[in-house]
């Protein structure tokens, strides 16, 4: 449990110990392309508020931190085979209202496009899910991954990145600017008087700058959490600085430990520049467990989704990432000597040393190392084991500082959903590296996130109005 200051006890608490977080990165189809085709996987389930619902309480069972929603801006028909439950899904913000309607602790974040989007708007209706929700509301702020967006927002092209990162750092302050427009005591609702507020305690933040001309207030009263949290996910310097300036989380995809160490050490070095402490920002990878009771039940469990995928084994972006030519190879036969790597160090060692540990074994093919990296082309970390051994992994890498906690992508849904829950939460509660009971009941609460005082009323009692 967080101490959030106030005691006057003189003997100090002991530090509280570092707890894991964890987050569900909703696939309804599966993260594993081919997930949806298990007989017992929901296929249809991005569409029916029952099957969301279900997700969403038994993520609230587990005690998971989080519900989140990404989105992008653009579709088509041959995403199919790859990223099925992307191509098709719920706008996040009209989805999430109705979760949170069904809910009570779990926090639910929604993902928003700042190029394509006004910040009044983005102020808005993130804060009315945030009083709708009880302070639940996180933001993923992106910048559109996916370029056809632009087709579909009267433009002729996506901007690049340093356009895109510009217009949002100064959409996502005018944000947070809004947010505050209205301080929390500015209602007085008395009816003596029939004085509803006052006007001394709401704010225009009369905003100019290079993109943006806000006037303000917002038209929705200060969100329950004062500052509704935010995540990024970006790659890029300027997205990690960003991440850095305001974001209380941060995902992204790892699949090697060492890289991901350095990652994480390297965003938390940063946020000094920014007055910030490294435990406002939470570093979280993708995960993608493939749980069985047993390690050979998972292990059949991954041969099965193997089998299913509809691929054309090209074997191009493979040889690539692994710095070695493998187009032209039997899909049957060995894998080549990988000491022939054009790749740093032993990269390539490593990178198929992933692919045979989910098999389970070193002899592994071509074909079945293409499987592994189809199954993980988003870029997250698939791991194949019993309960114990995907909980080893979680605490490796938890204590390791490669991560701070983990953004849980089940390859098929819901069971690759349930069995986590079911079976890997009570390892890491036993080990005590999560919770057995919620906090509090709001985003900033299961994050031990202090809610943040008015700007505007912090700016007046430093002039000592
Ligand atoms: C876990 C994760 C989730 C992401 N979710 C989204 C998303 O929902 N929508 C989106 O447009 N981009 C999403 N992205 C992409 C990033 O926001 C970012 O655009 C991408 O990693 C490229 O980096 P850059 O923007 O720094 O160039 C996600 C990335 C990661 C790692």
């Amino acid at each position: 449990m967080i101490n959030r200051g106030g005691s006057t006890m003189s003997t100090p608490k002991p530090k509280p110990k570092r707890q894991m977080h964890l987050g569900l990165f909703l696939f309804s189809t599966g993260y594993h392309p081919a997930g949806w085709r298990l007989p017992e996987a929901r296929a249809d389930g991005a569409f029916d508020p029952a099957f969301l619902h279900r997700v969403a309480k038994k993520l609230e069972d587990a005690k998971f931190d989080f519900f989140f929603l990404g989105d992008a801006l653009a579709s088509s028909a041959d995403m199919q085979y790859q990223f099925p439950s992307q191509m098709v899904r719920l706008e996040p913000f009209t989805m999430i209202a109705n979760v949170a309607a069904v809910t009570e602790k779990i926090g639910l974040i929604v993902t928003a496009n700042t190029t394509y989007a006004e910040p009044y708007h983005v102020a808005r209706m993130t804060a009315s899910l945030d009083h709708l929700s009880g302070g639940r509301v996180a933001w993923n702020v992106v910048t559109g991954a996916d370029a056809r967006a632009a087709l579909n927002f009267s433009r002729e092209k996506h901007w690049d990145n340093e356009k895109r990162y510009d217009y949002a750092d100064e959409f996502v302050d005018v944000v947070k600017r809004l947010w505050d427009t209205w301080e929390d005591e500015a209602f007085v609702r008395d009816k003596e008087t029939g004085v509803f507020v006052d006007g001394s305690k709401v704010h225009a933040i009369h905003h100019k700058g290079d993109h943006f001309a806000v006037a303000g207030p917002l038209n929705v009263a200060r969100p329950p959490q004062g500052q509704i949290p935010l995540l990024s996910a970006g790659t890029s310097e300027r997205s990690q600085e960003l991440g850095a300036r305001f974001s209380n989380a941060i995902f992204t995809g790892q699949i090697l430990l060492e890289p991901a160490k350095r990652f994480y050490a390297g965003i938390k070095s940063k946020l000094a520049k920014y007055g910030r402490k490294p435990e406002e920002l939470f570093i979280l990878p993708g995960l993608v467990p493939l749980v069985g009771a047993t390690e050979e039940e998972a292990r059949a469990k991954y041969r099965r989704l193997s089998e299913l995928l509809v691929t054309d084994f090209n074997l191009g972006p493979l040889s690539e990432r692994i710095g070695i030519d493998l187009t032209g190879l039997p899909l049957d036969g060995p894998l080549p000597d990988l000491s022939l790597s054009s790749k740093p160090g032993d990269e390539a060692r490593q990178l198929v040393a992933l692919a045979q540990r989910a098999s389970g074994r070193e002899d592994i093919t071509v074909r079945e190392l293409f499987h592994y990296f189809a199954a993980t082309a988003r870029g997250h970390l698939l791991i194949v084991g019993d309960p114990e051994q995907i909980a080893d992994q979680m605490e490796q890498w938890f204590v390791e500082e490669a991560a701070d906690g983990f953004n849980i992508c089940p390859p098929y849904m819901p069971g690759g959903l349930d069995l986590f829950a079911d079976l890997v939460v009570p390892v890491l509660q036993r080990r005590g590296l999560f919770r057995t009971e919620y906090e509090g009941a709001t985003f900033r609460d299961h994050f031990g996130l202090t809610r943040p005082d008015n700007a505007f009323t912090k700016k007046e009692a430093l002039q000592g109005r």
